[in-house]
This record gives C-alpha cells, structure tokens and sequence, in this order.
C-alpha cells in the first residue's frame, strides 16, 4: 500500500517535471512576421528576401512565412487575408498596385495585425508604418545626372514601371521636377514597361527606328532591355539610366557598361525586421521611413560590386557559421535535455532512496514487532499443543479406562449371551420366546458396541496392527454377503451379490475388513425398508479394488461428516463409532472409502489399493504350520477308516471334489452342491457331521447350520463352516447359527482332517461324558441340574421315558420312536450319533446298568433280576451282561 502510494508520489513529481519543461519549452514559442510579396521574379525582391533572413537570423524567436502573388493582385489579396486568418504577429505587404490591395491590408491592420506597407504604397494611411526607399529622391538624382548632360531640345525617353504604383509615379515626380527646375526642355517620349524586362521590350517595337539622347528606366531590368534595343538599331547609344543597383543584376549591368548609371533603391530588409522587433517588443515605430538613394556609375559599381562580393562571401561564411550553430544548438538542446532527465533521474533516484531508506527503517520497526507477534504466538501454539497433548493424554486414558470397563462388561456379557442362546433354543414357551429373542438380540448388540469400543481404544493407542494375508475379494465378499441372506429374507429385501467378471486376489487383513463390511451391511439393513433393496458389488478401479454397498435406505444427511469420530450419526449403532472404523480400518491398508447419496439411498465404496504383489493368484493352500499336538492326531489318523459319515456341500464342484477327496482318505463321505440337497440328504443319512461352504444359492451355509442346529433331529451333527471370512467376527455374526468350526480359505487338507477329526472325537467324549453325568445317580429325572443342549434335553426325555418302561419286557423301540416324537429313522440316528449305539443296544445297556445296580444294592437272584429289568430269558440276560461287564451276573454279584 504504502509503496503504492509512493510510486504514485513518484510519478506525479516526474509528470510535473515534464510539464514544466514543456511550459518552459511554449513560453519560447517564435513569433510570425507574415511577408506578402507582390511577386518573387526578380533579383530585387529575392535580394530583399535574402537580406531579411539574413537580419532574421540575429533573432531566434522570429519565423518568417512568405507568400509570393507572382504579380496577381486577386492573389496577393487572398494571401494576405490568409495570413492575417493564421494570425501572425506581424504583416509585412509590398503591393503590385495601390487600389486592390488597400482593403484587405486595411481589415488585417484593423484586425489588430501590426501592419508594415512596404516598397509600393496603398491608397490608404491605415497600417502601422511604411518603409521604403525615396523613390522621389530617385527621380531627382536621375534629373540632375541627366541635367548635366543634356542640352535643351535633348531627345529623352522614359521607360515607366507600372503607372498606378508609387515608385514609378514618385520617380518621373522627382525626374520632372529637377529638369524644370534646371529650365531644360526636352522633347520626351513615355513607354510603360511595367517594370519588367519583357514589357519593356515589347514596348520598345513601338518606337520603330526613333533615337534618343537619353533614356531614364524607372528600373535596371527594364534599363538593361533598353540597352538591348539601342544595339540593335542604327542609332547612337542614348545615355542609359536605370534604378536599383542591386548587387546580382543591376549593379553589374552599370560595371560592364550596358547602363550609364542607377541609382539606389534599398531594399529596405534590415529596417523591417527592425521595425518588427520594436512591435513586437511593444516599442513605437515612425509611421513613415524613406531611405536616402545616391547614384552609381562604373566606378561605384565596380566598388559596390567588389564590395557586394565580399559581404556575399562573408555571408556565407556567417551562413555555414550559422549552420554549424544551429547544429551545435541542436546537440546542446539534446545534451541539455539529456542533462535534464540526468538530474530528474538522479532526483527520482535520490527520492526513491531517500524512501526506501525511510520504509527500510519501518520495516524494520515493523519486522521487530512481527517478530514479537510471532514470538508470541509461537508461545501460545506451544501452550496450545501442551494443552492438546494433556487433552489427547486424558482422552487417551479415559478411552483406555472405556475400554478397560468395556473389557470388564465383555466377560459379564458373553457369559449372559451364551446361556441366553442355548435357553433360546431350548425354550419352547411361546410367551418368554419372544423376550428371550429380545434379550439375545440386546446382548449381542451391547456386545457388538462393546467390542467397537475395543477396537476404538486399540486403534487410538495405535495398537492395531495389520495382519495381511492374500484373499480372493469374491469369495471374501461373497461369504461375508451371505451371513445376511436370512435377515434379507425375513425382511423381504431384494439382497444382490455381483462379483468381479475376473476375480482378483488382494493382500488385506482379514479380520479388520470383515469388521469394515458387517459394519457396512449391518448399516445397511438397519436402514434399509422392508420390501427395499441392497446390492454388494465386487469393484475395481484403477490400482483400487473392493466392494461397494448400495441400500435404499434413504441416505445419509452429511456424507461428508459421516465418518468423523463422535461426530458422525452412524446409522448403525449411534454410538458414532462404527464408521468411524470402517474409515480408519481401509485407510490402515492404504485404501479409501467414498460415500455417496444415490439412487434413494446410500453407496458406500471401499476400495483398497492392489499391489504388484497382491495381484498374484493366491497360494493353492494354506500352509500354515499345525501344532504339535495337531501333527500327532494326523499320524493318528493317517491310514485309519473310521465309521463316521461326513456330508461335505458345495456349489463349486471342484471344491466339493477337492473337500470329498481329502476326507474320504479317513471317512465314509456324501456330498451336496447346495444347502437343500444337503438338507435332504440328512433327512435319510446318518450324518455324522457336515463340512459346508458358505456362499451357495438356495439355502446358504449358515441358514443349512441354522437348520441343523434348530432341529432335534439333527442338532448333534457338527457343523464346519469353509469361508473366506478370517476373523473372530464372524462368530458374533454366526453364532445365531451354531457353526462348530470355521476354515478360512485357503485352508490345508491336513488342517481340515485335524478338525474333522478333533470335532468327531470331542463329540463322542462329550456324548459319553454327558451320558454318564446323566446316568450318574439319576440325574436324567433332576429338574435342578441345567439343560445344556437340545441333545441333552433329548438324552434326558430318552432316559427318563426308559427308566419308566425298562422292565416292560414287552416295550419295544417303535414304542419309544412314538413316544419320544421321532421317526424310527431318526431315533436310530440320533441315538446312535449321541451313544455311538443303537435304540435296541442302548436300552439293553440301559436295563443292564439297571440289573447290575440291583445285583449290588438288593437282595435279588439273577433271575429275579432278569425279570425287573425287562429280559425275558435269564440265559439271555446271562449272555448280554456278560457281552457287557465282561462276567456273569454271579461272578458280578460276588466281586
Ligand atoms: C521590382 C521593382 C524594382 C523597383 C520596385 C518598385 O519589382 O520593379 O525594380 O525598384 O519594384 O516597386
């Protein structure tokens, strides 16, 4: 501003320098004098031509402007009146005649024009002053030169210039007068010449042969045609006399003899100039000035001419003088200017400095106090950091303290979770179902906000650190899709997958992005209406790829503040923290998230970058190493057949053959391309346990896990889920289904049989174990002992209904199959998967346990024994207890 401001100053003084300078330059504007000349066609008028340039020269501030009327009179009159129109300062006229001329000079003086008349006169006294030769003065010099040597009765002839103009009438005046008055009488012809050489010649041819005495010619040039007349004829000489005697032609004419003698006629030119400068000075000039005359003959003119030479000579030295002055002036104006815009610019120069010394100092006056402003700040950003290091430590540890009451919560609540699941399935009072569904579902809920606040702490603590392993994004999303098939039927929603045209296998963390995705879908369906739509699509873009979500939920209100933490209105939770996650989550792996309101709801894109690396396929298999203990089941089984059944489903045949493979080294296997087929064929299989995959059309794996595990029937089968879903979530998300085991894909063959064959043994252990405890003391007929499972609340119904009926030797299996509400079929598969035998051989164990109780505690025979639990033969009974204890009943009863 203030620079601005300066330069501004600056320029003004510099433009007022410059107009100064002009101003100087106008106040020596050069004053016109105005010459209009009758004509320019002889020496005399261009003599006094030269003569007043001459005089001029002495004045730098004069400019002459010429008009030549050639002898015109209605030009000259227009000449004059347009130099009078231009203004200038003086008017100098010499007029070709009297009368024509009179008016115009006379406006042009009226005007204001300070007017000189000059040479020839007009018929009028209104001008500022007249100067010229004495033309009168001429006539009478002539008339005595002629008195003297003419005698009375002398021939004469005068040769007049034009007769109106007052030289020619002045001159014959003076002529006259001097020969009257010299009492000689002359016998006189006239020829007008009119001042001019050709004239005067023509004239002449008039006169025929006449001669003269003397001929008096008001001028040289019409002197010199008379002379050249006289030659021509017979007659002697006459004495020639002209007027003038200027140097260049008539002077000559009189030096080699052709004229007798002139007599001076000043052109005037120094006293004009004279006159001009006193007018324009403001000085009084005569009205009237004459020039005195004087005769010249040979002898003077030849002085005159010597004399007219050398004035010639030193006027052109004064010219070229002149000129190399005029130069010099012209290099001095230069230099002066140049020194002019020197000493401007060193004043500019000397200002600027002076300035910019002075805002030096205020800048630095300024630069000091910025400095402590600066200081100051930096103080108070120092003090602010401090302050946002105490906030960011405190609200570190009240998130550690959240999180550590969070833990505390999660132990509390997993064990009020877990027994609320089983008593949901076992519950069968429709009027505490529908709150215990309440309670389930608002424990699994607190437990999911529980565990985001886990995760919250872990990720401000910066303790989350990835674990990325190679995935096939398909499959990933496929299967993390599929977990919400069931919420997307009972809600009537059109739920869509579309996965890549070509797969592509990705390096991510497993456990993380399922987060980001059951955050996405749960969100998604909270939101989104019955009846409405959401689609999961596999993406790429450029090096990105992922998965986008798209609901019709209705949107989200600022997608731009939707992922801040404790600022955005998670749809999910309102806890604001599961966005929040997602955000931070795909941004761990370097990836990107973009939320976008269309299409009558919300999209949400994940994408994350695809790495050189990563772009590979995946490795055909896991190969993880397994433990010890792992590697020890697997020498165990290896080369062993075992009895089970185990149904392996999946949609993708080459999967299920790879699966069937590699679990018929070991078991009987079937196999099922989709849920229904597997479905069916539990129904009419002894299915010792199920290996599925999630993603399948029709009935997916965890709805074919729900139905297994809500079926009495077939609640005992376990369930291994194969999915490309790595972490624990998915056991929060499944565990509505009751999957036994999970295998993340790429699993190894071996890991796979370890738990196959890890989930049969543990199976049959907890059968047996369960059994005994329920057989133990009769714990089976105890209401106070906790119901564990749907399996135990059967084992308990089959053991109390044949702890009622064992010594009906009548009672048969089809009995207890009505009963119990199964089929035969069912009973004999479910009993035997629960016991490991059949109906039949477990109530013969059942009423065996019995006899040998009553051997030990009553005071029975073996017969009687027989009877009271159920054996019609006693050689029967003998036979079947010693197949079971390994002796007789005697041999028992005597241990
Ligand atoms: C030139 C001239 C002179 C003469 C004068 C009279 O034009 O003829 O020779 O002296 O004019 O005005």
């Amino acid at each position: 501003m203030r620079i601005g401001k300066f330069a501004r100053c600056l320029s003004a003084l510099m433009i007022a320098c410059m107009l100064a300078a002009c101003q100087g330059q106008n106040s020596d504007k050069k004053k016109v004098i105005g010459l209009s000349q009758c004509t320019l066609n002889d020496e005399w008028r261009k003599s006094m031509l030269r003569e007043m340039e001459i005089a001029l020269s002495d004045y730098d501030n004069l400019e002459l402007v010429v008009r030549d009327a050639d002898n015109d009179c209605e030009l000259q009159k227009q000449q004059v009146q347009e130099l009078a129109d231009l203004g200038v300062d003086v008017l100098i006229i010499s007029p070709a005649e009297p009368e024509p001329i009179t008016k115009v000079a006379e406006q042009a003086y009226e005007a204001g024009i300070p007017t000189i008349i000059t040479d020839r006169k007009i018929s009028s006294n209104k001008y500022t002053a007249y100067i010229g030769g004495d033309n009168y003065g001429i006539g009478r010099e002539a008339g005595i030169y002629a008195a003297a040597h003419l005698q009375n009765g002398a021939r004469v002839l005068e040769v007049w210039g034009l007769p109106e103009t007052s030289p020619a009438q002045e001159r014959h005046q003076g002529f006259a007068d001097v020969l009257k008055e010299k009492g000689i009488l002359t016998q006189t012809d006239t020829i007008h010449g009119e001042w001019m050489h050709d004239k005067t010649e023509a004239r002449l041819q008039s006169l025929g042969q006449n001669c003269y005495d003397l001929v008096f010619c008001h001028n040289d040039m019409m002197a010199i045609a008379v002379k050249e007349h006289f030659v021509k004829t017979n007659c002697p000489m006459p004495i020639i006399m002209g007027a003038d005697a200027i140097y260049g032609a008539g002077l000559e004419a009189v030096a080699d003899g052709r004229i007798d003698v002139s007599f001076l006629y000043p052109t005037c030119s120094k006293e004009l100039v004279q006159a001009c400068v006193a007018i324009l000075n403001g000085d009084s000039v005569a009205k009237y000035t004459g020039l005195p005359t004087g005769a010249v003959d040979a002898t003077t003119a030849k002085s005159l001419m010597i004399q007219g030479k050398s004035i010639e000579a030193y006027q052109q030295s004064i010219n070229r003088k002149k000129d190399s002055l005029d130069e010099l002036t012209i290099r001095f104006g230069f230099l002066e200017n140049s020194l002019a815009v020197f000493v401007l610019l060193l004043i500019a120069l000397i200002t600027v400095f002076v300035v910019l010394l002075i805002y030096y100092f205020k800048l630095r006056k300024q630069n000091a106090l910025l400095e402590s402003q600066k200081n100051e700040l930096e103080l108070q950003r120092r003090r602010l950091s401090e302050l946002n290091s105490f906030i960011e430590e405190n609200s570190r540890r009240q998130l550690m303290l959240f999180a550590e009451i969070s833990h505390e919560i999660r132990t509390p609540l997993t064990l009020i979770a877990g027994p609320i699941e089983k008593v949901c399935r076992l519950c069968s009072d429709a009027s505490v179902a529908d709150d215990l569904k309440l309670i389930r579902m608002n424990a699994q809920k607190l437990k999911t906000d529980v565990d985001r606040i886990l995760d919250l702490g872990k990720l401000k603590s910066d303790k989350v650190r990835l674990n990325c392993s190679v995935c096939s994004l398909n499959d990933f999303t496929a299967d993390a899709k599929a977990y919400f098939d069931g919420i997307a039927r009972q809600k009537h929603i059109e739920y869509t997958f579309t996965p890549a045209d070509s797969d592509i296998s990705i390096s991510f963390d497993k456990e993380l992005m399922e987060k980001v995705i059951f955050n996405l879908l749960s969100n998604a369906f909270k939101f989104t209406p019955v009846g409405g739509q959401i689609s999961v699509t596999v993406i790429t873009e450029g090096n990105f790829a992922g998965f986008s979500i798209q609901d019709s939920g209705g949107g989200i209100d600022k997608p731009d503040e939707a992922f801040d933490y404790m600022v955005s209105r998670d749809r999910s939770t309102g806890t604001g923290i599961g966005l929040y996650l997602v955000k931070s989550y795909t941004e761990l792996h370097g990836g990107k998230v973009e939320l976008t309101n269309t299409d009558g709801g919300a999209r949400f894109k994940i994408l994350l970058p695809v790495s050189a690396a990563t772009q590979e396929q995946p490795a055909e298999e896991y190969n993880g190493m397994l433990g010890d203990k792992e590697q020890h089941i697997l020498q165990e089984i290896s080369g062993s057949h075992f009895d089970d059944t185990i149904l392996v489903v999946d949609d993708n045949s080459q999967m299920l053959e790879y699966v069937a493979a590699t679990i018929a080294e070991n078991y009987r296997v079937l196999k099922a391309q989709d849920g229904m087929q597997a479905m069916e064929i539990i129904a009419h299989e002894q299915v010792s346990l199920v290996v599925s995959d999630v993603m399948m059309p029709h009935v997916n794996g965890f709805e074919l896990c729900s139905y297994i595990k809500d079926n009495i029937d077939y609640c005992h089968i376990p369930v291994v889920l194969l999915t490309a879903l790595g972490s624990d979530m998915h056991h929060l998300q499944g565990s509505l289904h009751g999957a036994d085991a999970y295998l993340s894909k790429p699993f190894s063959a071996d890991l796979l049989k370890v738990t196959v064959y890890k989930l049969l043994m543990n199976k049959h252990r907890l059968n047996n174990a369960l059994l005994k405890r329920l057989m133990e003391s009769g714990a089976f007929k105890s209401p106070d002992v906790p119901v564990e499972s749907l399996d135990d609340a059967f084992l308990r119904k089959l053991l109390a209904r044949i702890d009622e009926i064992y010594a009906d030797s009548s009672y048969n299996v089809e009995k207890l199959s009505d009963e119990i509400g199964m089929s035969r079929g069912h009973l004999y598969r479910k009993v035997k998967e629960l016991t490991g035998v059949s109906p039949v051989e477990f109530l013969r164990h059942f009423r065996l346990k019995k006899a040998a109780d009553l051997l030990k505690s009553q005071n029975m025979n073996v017969s009687e024994v027989c009877y009271a639990t159920g054996f019609t033969s006693p050689a029967y009974f003998t036979k079947c207890f010693r197949e079971y204890y390994k002796c007789t009943p005697t041999e028992f009863t005597d241990r």
